[in-house]
């Protein structure tokens, strides 16, 4: 997988400023101030600092922004990268600042002279989130990302209080990863094996076959695979870190590797970006990877559905019903709306077998929430307002952008079958409300929920406050904030 780029921190050491060889990064305030290290970068490049902020330079940059200096006399350095950041900076501006380091490096060797810098933990974060780049499939990509060295005052502590968020940054690349890759490589048997390979983590992992899911009477689920040569498979991961016989916190994932429509097959113009189709799968598995690194002490079970959406002569049609776990019956009338029919099943299956606290899923469920909120909100939709509030408020911490729509019995009209229980959409109007009712179907009116529309935002066309273009990973860090905060308490 794509590991984070190595950081390491130390004491600050002045003298080895001016022979560093790759990127040097100073901080300096919206006034202008230059701390100690950042002074001693100005006289090596005498006064080149200076001359930037005299010049009105400096005053035109916010909190985030980056001014590089390239080549600078007196100094072996490739660049010197101005970061404006102020000395009580919050945790999301040392973030943003990190970010603003981590695209600027590249493959580059980067010293990142932070003594006085308040939250450079933080900082390491932004570095790590940002200095992605998705370079498996290609061959002539030379692999080698020089690391980032930190000088801090403190270093022990500072390093102490970066490793659970470097252990976020992996949990969020490993989401990027799977998003990331084409659907020949990550069929759902190799998705399975990569889940399974967190074992040696800690994690619990159990792959449910086919033929189990039959006996289990997941009649939806699979009829979604029918059309496909990969077979469906779901795959549990079990984190117990919380105290023995606490109800776990249930995640549930829509993994469909590639999603063609099935008979009701999608236009050709995009359809390759279905390789992100497994987004809500992959945001399990990495939040799952990030809680398993950083030994949360909370009880979580992640379960995704792997499956790939494909026509052939053993699809299911148009028409079909078919029979959930649950026992209700539904007309399958687009085999494109196949995600409801992934989660359903296995949303039941987690209440029955893990009597979970709460449960979140999370899908690339509806191109309709991407007209509601385009590519910076997902669609949160949930049964409890209390619930709902927490996680839009860890959403928020971590700047992931997260709206609350409503749910209403009112919409459930448009899922009335004339010979099943409900079929399966509900026309153009509030497509992914109606695609939400559907889910609610499913869930105990005791097990507080939020499903969460993931089409926007798991992987964009322009890059977005902490990921280059393409996958995002969004998702992991708000879920990694919510069982900080909702889970771990006490
Ligand atoms: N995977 C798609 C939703 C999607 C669209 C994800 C664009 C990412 C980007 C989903 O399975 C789907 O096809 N939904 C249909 C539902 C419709 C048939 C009711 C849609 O949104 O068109
Ligand atoms: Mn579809
Ligand atoms: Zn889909």
């Amino acid at each position: 997988m794509t590991t984070p780029v190595t950081i390491t921190f130390a004491e600050t050491d002045l003298d080895h400023i001016a022979g560093f060889e790759g990127r040097v990064a100073v901080f300096i305030t919206e006034e202008g101030k230059l701390d100690l290290s950042a002074r001693r970068v100005n006289r090596l490049t005498k006064g080149a600092l200076n001359r930037m902020i005299d010049s009105g330079a400096v005053a035109k940059m916010k909190p985030g922004d980056l001014t590089t200096l390239n080549w600078p006399a007196g100094m072996a350095a490739k660049a010197v990268d101005v970061v404006c950041l102020e000395r009580n900076a919050k945790t999301d501006e040392a973030r943003k600042a990190g970010v603003a380091l981590g695209k600027a490096k590249g493959k580059d060797a980067l010293l990142a002279l932070a003594g006085q810098v308040r939250r450079p933990e933080d900082v390491a974060q932004g570095i790590a989130l940002r200095a992605y780049k998705f370079t498996a499939r290609k061959t002539a990509e030379d692999e080698v990302v020089e690391p980032v060295s930190m000088m801090v005052s403190k270093p022990a502590e500072v390093e102490a209080a970066a490793a659970p968020l470097l252990a976020v940054a992996e949990g969020v690349f490993f989401t990027r990863d799977l998003v990331s890759e084409p659907a020949n490589h990550l069929t759902t048997t190799e998705f399975a094996k990569r889940i399974s390979d967190m074992k040696s983590l800690g994690l619990k992992v159990t792959v449910l076959e086919e033929d189990k899911l039959e006996s289990l009477g997941m009649g939806c689920l699979l009829s979604v695979g029918f059309g496909s040569a990969s077979p469906s498979k779901v795959a549990i991961m079990e984190w117990n870190g919380g105290k023995k016989g606490d109800a776990p916190l249930a995640l549930i994932g829509k993994g469909v590797v590639f999603d063609t429509g099935g008979i009701s097959l999608k236009p050709a113009a995009g359809m390759e970006d279905m390789t992100m189709d497994m987004g809500g799968a992959g945001v399990v598995a990495g939040t799952m990877r990030a809680l398993a690194l950083r030994k949360a002490k909370a009880n979580v079970v992640g379960i995704v559905g792997l499956v790939e959406n494909m026509p052939s002569e053993r699809a299911t049609r148009p028409g079909d019903v078919v029979t959930s776990m649950k026992g209700d019956t539904v007309e399958v009338i687009n085999t494109d709306a196949e995600g409801r029919l992934v989660l359903c099943d296995i949303m039941h299956y987690a209440q029955e077998t893990y009597k979970p606290a709460a449960m979140v899923d999370l899908a690339t469920l509806t191109g309709a929430i991407i007209i509601a909120l385009g590519h910076d909100k997902a669609g949160v939709f949930s049964n409890d307002e209390e619930f709902c509030k927490t996680f839009l408020k860890s959403a928020e911490a971590e700047g992931e952008g997260a709206w609350h729509m409503p749910l209403d019995p009112a919409y459930d009209d448009l899922l009335k079958s004339n010979i099943a229980d409900m079929k399966n959409v509900g026309g153009r109007a509030a497509g992914s409300i109606t695609a939400a009712q559907f889910l609610k179907r499913f869930v105990r009116d005791d097990v507080p929920w939020i499903h969460l529309d993931i089409a926007g935002t798991a992987s964009v066309k322009a890059e977005t406050a902490y990921a280059p273009k393409g996958a995002t990973g969004w998702g992991v860090m708000a879920l990694n904030r919510l069982v900080a905060d909702a889970y771990e308490q006490g």
